[in-house]
């Protein structure tokens, strides 16, 4: 299997490049970025990492994409103390809009998983920007929410979060739908009351705010890595796992013309289906929330589309 992964020298890309040297997801990656010395260095050490692994790494950039099973894309405007994930649309829109023209002109049929945010409007953009508009190509990482979730239950349940299952849906942001009617501890389904699923619904912009406000700021590189590397091993083996992504609406959950997190089955082809879960009245709710608060996001893509 062959892996490229553009911006692979931040703190993601090298994350991720790293789980898939250790895990051997690949005979060959290629690692791409603009930023040149602090490729080098990744790719240098990352290189060595690889030996007794029989992974080709190579440092490349888009004509070594060629043949690329999969591509990972970290790529993306710099985070600057922003209120919200879509406050980066703008200077990430250009970035999305090389990277799938790259992709088009040498690996048209790759499967993209797209990390950079706001993902939502990004899927889209690479969605509409791409020779082969196959939708099952296309997963966004959005992943860290149910993985959060599950994890915020956890402490309010004071249980290991072992135990927890749990699903997030929507936008990868604070209109996100927690799916409370879906969390189960040891397997049993639980009742959340009102005032926990105030606490939990609360925590994710305060999590945005933290990491927002670090000197020198940071992605969640480690976790974002992490749950990549469940998607890859997902198409690698044809596993058919169940997983969040942030895929192409096509009427599952009612909405067409946008993309956001749902559950989805995950297998070669990349996005093997939706699975349509029954949701309460108050998740239904959420989704139009959600919706709503993306559709115009969504508009903002479809014009600069229009405009390329
Ligand atoms: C996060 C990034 C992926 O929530 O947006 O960790």
């Amino acid at each position: 299997m062959k892996i490229s992964v553009i911006g692979a020298a931040g703190t993601l890309g090298s994350c991720i490049s790293f789980d898939i040297i250790i895990n051997r997801l690949a005979d060959e990656l290629v690692m791409l970025d603009p930023f040149q010395d602090a490729l080098t260095g990744h790719w240098l050490d990352l290189k060595h990492t690889a030996t007794g692994k029989d992974i080709n790494v190579i440092k490349g950039d888009y004509p070594d994409m060629a043949g690329s099973d999969i591509v990972v894309i970290t790529a993306g405007a710099p985070t600057g103390a922003i209120k919200q994930r879509s406050d980066l649309l703008p200077g990430s829109m250009p970035i999305i809009k090389e990277s799938t023209l790259k992709i088009n002109q040498y690996c048209p049929d790759a499967i993209v998983i797209l990390e950079t945010n706001p993902v939502d409007p990004l899927n889209y953009e690479l969605f509409l920007l791409s020779k082969n508009q196959d939708r099952r190509r296309f997963l966004g990482y959005s992943m860290n929410d149910s993985i959060r979730f599950r994890n915020w239950i956890a402490e309010s349940f004071k249980v290991p979060s072992s135990s927890v299952e749990g699903t997030v849906i929507g936008e990868h942001g604070s209109t996100q739908v927690m799916l409370f009617s879906t969390v189960k501890i040891n397997g049993k389904t639980v009742k959340v009351d009102e005032d926990t699923k105030k606490f939990i619904r609360g925590q994710p912009v305060i999590f945005l705010g933290i990491m927002e406000n670090l000197k020198p700021r940071r992605t969640a590189g480690w976790l974002s890595a992490v749950g990549t590397i469940e998607v890859i091993k997902a198409i690698k083996n044809d596993s058919g796992a169940v997983l969040p992504c942030n895929v192409i609406q096509d009427g599952e959950y009612g909405y067409k013309g946008l993309s956001m997190t749902v559950p989805v089955v995950v297998g070669k082809e990349g996005m093997r289906s939706v699975i349509k879960l029954e949701l309460t009245a108050e998740e239904q709710e959420g989704v139009r929330n959600t919706v709503s608060a993306m559709n115009p996001l969504m508009k903002i893509v479809e014009d600069y589309v229009a405009r390329s």
